[in-house]
């Protein structure tokens, strides 16, 4: 890696917006820690590659379908941490192979919503084709409208399109640090309702829209949230899941979760992943939202994961 100078010695160039856009062009400066910090990690059982400036490890010299040793699982999970979405190639999971490794990272949930494999309720099972399209493409964290969301997931590619059907990841600790203060002092202590109708209640009737209701009201979580163990700050909305403000007015909640969520769509804060047969990634589903890119109708793409029951947001 080519040295840098240290960034905190240097005058920070500004960002200027593009008139008459509302863009902003220029670079993005504060990510250059945390870029640099990644370049230094090193691990024991495996080495990675960075894929993005501050998210996306690309792991090689592991093989996650057999025993998957204790050092190894707390490795893994130290460099999740660090890289907030890891990528494996060549990892032929089986059904049981796919959940007893998910395991290894906690309890697993079962998806009320989406359908399983039939051999497995924990996978959830992404099986598009011409009659059944990709929705996921919208940025998204998993299962927010939860009360205690997914902490992680594992996702393993079974059969894929000749062209597209990539992954995009966005760094939500970035997302959260690029704000201007003003905004940042605006929804520290802001919280936000989470709901499964938009993506799901169109699967439902009346009836069982109602009753999903009764079993998983809507979700109430900080619009900056805590992380758990990096003790980080990060973006927690998102439009596919995220209905209101509390206390802000639809049009002005709205705005808001509008404004924050198109933080995501900053290339800088991102990683893209271009799927192989049995590629796996595993995702810090509290660090990042991801958004699965639907360019590949009407062929097929087979997908299957399991998620890891996570904590109570703070
Ligand atoms: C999802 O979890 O939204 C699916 C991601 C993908 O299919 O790439």
């Amino acid at each position: 890696m080519s040295e840098i100078v240290d960034p905190a010695a240097m005058v920070e160039p500004k960002r200027v917006k593009l008139h008459p856009f509302p863009i902003m062009v220029g670079p993005v400066t504060h990510l250059a820690n945390e870029r640099e910090r990644l370049g230094t990690l090193t691990y024991d059982g495996f080495s990675v590659r960075q894929l993005g400036a501050t998210i996306g490890g690309l792991v090689s010299g592991v093989d996650l379908t057999g025993h998957v040793d204790d050092q190894l699982v707390a490795e893994l999970r130290r460099c999740l941490l660090d890289f907030k979405v890891l990528f494996f190639r060549n990892q032929p999971f089986t059904p049981e192979q796919h959940v007893a490794f998910a395991r290894r990272f906690g309890h697993l949930e079962i998806h009320p919503f989406i359908p399983s494999n039939t051999s497995q309720p924990e996978l959830v099972r992404f099986e598009k084709e011409a009659q059944v399209g990709g929705f996921e493409n919208v940025w998204h964290s998993d299962v927010p409208w939860r009360s205690v969301p997914s902490a992680a997931a594992v996702l393993h590619a079974i059969e894929l399109p000749p062209i597209g059907g990539d992954t995009v990841f966005c760094d939500m600790y970035a997302a959260y640090e690029g704000l201007d203060q003003k905004t940042k002092d605006r929804i520290a202590n802001l919280s936000a309702v989470n709901d499964f109708t938009k993506a799901f209640g169109h699967t439902l009737d009346d009836a069982g829209r109602k009753a999903m209701h009764e079993q998983y009201p809507p979700a109430t979580h900080p619009v900056v949230r805590t992380h758990g163990e990096t003790g980080r700050k990060l973006l927690y909305v998102n439009r596919a899941f995220t209905e209101s403000i509390v206390g802000l007015s639809e049009v002005e909640g709205n705005a808001l979760i509008d404004f924050l969520s198109s933080q995501t769509n900053t290339i800088e804060y991102q990683c893209r992943f271009t799927w192989e047969e049995h590629s796996v990634a595993i995702w810090d589903n509290r660090a990042v939202q991801h958004f699965a890119l639907s360019d590949y109708w009407p062929r097929r793409r087979v997908m299957e994961r399991a998620s890891i029951i996570g904590e109570l947001p703070v």
